[in-house]
């Protein structure tokens, strides 16, 4: 296996076994059957980036159901409102800005960027959240963001000052095709702003599901920042993010354009004390990771064995790695409780766990919840307050497993 950014030689430092996609939830009664790819992570000998060694058709992730809606949480509206604010005081407050979004799903940043009438575009595969951003007065192209679909967007609509992607940048293999779209987009001076999920916080927390096949890419300071001077650009700003479990919002510019603050120099300080991209710390993690799925499931078996009642609590993407990598079905978890219209009423993929909306959890209440978005913790449990004071307690699994 060769490294998608560099062909440098790729080392193994965990693996998953056969795995579904993560957000294929299954119709009960569908004889169409899952597939499955061998879900397996390694790190680059050359330039640090740590990915997946095999990849999903993209068309298999991202299609007209997909069903995942980034508004689905309400700290996670608040932070991409903040953003739209931010860029429209800043990137955005030139004459005529524009801005292209990378897999805008349902809208949500856009959103304030087109009430406050700026010019923009987003670009979104899957055809059902494109138009729930639509709805919102979002202008959307439905469209896989390539080099091609690039170039079609500066013959349209001229240059872009800003290039943001949330949560997607990390979903695509291809990144010469992309970057070198992003390089053809922007104006001089422009900026390609990015926020993923962060390999520092995967290894420190332990938190494996972070690993699926819509991740392919677990970036870090130093892999990023060696992925963009292949395409002339700099890593010149870095923020990490609490959302979602740790992230960090990475800025690019053009090489010799910006300096970079000093948040760059010191992140990339802190990733080699820590060595998070060391093939050693990364086999530590995946160690770390076998014991977490041994107690979980000994624990879950033991609530079983004593009649206890437990429900799933967010039917997330990435519950489908532990889901399936634990071997958790309806027999330890009865089912799942999730907000997502698309999702409920169905299975979970592969471990075939019943979706239901959230009215099913308190009626009546679990003794335990598994809390599968843990990375929403606090507004979940203080929305779920009731739940524990009628005696319920929340299993966590990251960064260890434990009952609160
Ligand atoms: P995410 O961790 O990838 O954002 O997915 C969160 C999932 O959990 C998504 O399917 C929506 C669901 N969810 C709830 O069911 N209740 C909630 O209060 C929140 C915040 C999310």
């Amino acid at each position: 296996m060769a490294c998608r950014i560099c062909s440098g030689r790729l080392h193994q430092f965990a693996d998953f076994g056969s795995q579904p996609v993560s957000d294929a939830f299954v119709t009960p009664g569908d004889p169409a059957e899952e597939y499955f790819f061998r879900l397996a992570v390694g790190v680059c000998e050359s330039c640090s980036m740590v990915q997946l060694l095999e990849e999903v058709p993209r068309e298999r992730m991202f299609h007209e159901g997909y069903p995942y809606l980034s508004s689905g949480s309400a700290v996670m509206r608040e932070h991409f409102w903040s953003l739209a604010e931010r860029f429209l005081a800043t990137e955005l407050a030139g004459d005529d800005p524009f801005v292209v979004e990378l897999g805008c799903n349902d809208g949500t940043m856009l959103q304030r960027v087109a009430e406050a009438g700026v010019r923009h575009l987003g670009v979104e595969p899957s055809g059902g959240v494109a138009d729930l951003a639509a709805a919102k007065g979002v202008r959307v192209r439905k469209d896989f963001f390539e080099a091609t679909t690039a170039a079609a967007i500066r013959d349209e609509d001229g240059p872009a000052d800003v290039v943001y992607a949330a949560n997607t940048l990390c979903h695509i293999p291809y990144m010469d095709s992309i970057l070198s779209g992003v390089a053809a987009l922007l104006r001089p001076g422009g900026v390609f702003v990015f926020e993923d999920p962060y390999l520092g916080d995967i290894v420190e927390r332990a938190s494996y599901d972070q690993i699926y096949d819509e991740h392919f890419y677990f970036f870090s300071a130093r892999s990023v920042r060696g992925m963009a001077r292949r395409h002339g650009f700099e890593l010149v700003d870095v923020e990490r993010l609490p959302v979602h479990g740790g992230e960090v919002r990475y800025t690019l510019a053009r090489q010799g354009e910006r300096t970079p603050a000093p948040a760059v120099a010191e992140l990339l300080a802190a990733e080699d004390a820590a060595g998070i991209s060391d093939l050693a710390t990364l086999r530590a993690f995946a160690e770390r990771v076998a014991r977490g799925r041994d107690e979980l499931v000994a624990l879950l078996t033991r609530l079983r064995d004593e009649g206890a009642r437990v429900y799933g609590y967010g039917a997330t993407a990435k519950s489908a790695t532990v889901l399936n990598y634990c071997g958790i079905g309806p027999d330890l978890v009865s089912f799942v409780s999730d907000t997502t219209p698309a999702k409920q009423g169905r299975l979970t993929p592969g471990s075939h766990i019943p979706v239901r909306g959230p009215e099913a959890f308190a009626d009546p209440y679990p003794d335990y919840a598994l809390l599968f978005a843990w990375n929403h913790a606090d507004e979940i449990m203080a929305k779920e307050e009731a739940f524990r004071e009628a005696g319920g307690a929340w299993i966590l699994y990251v960064p260890e497993v434990r009952l609160v």
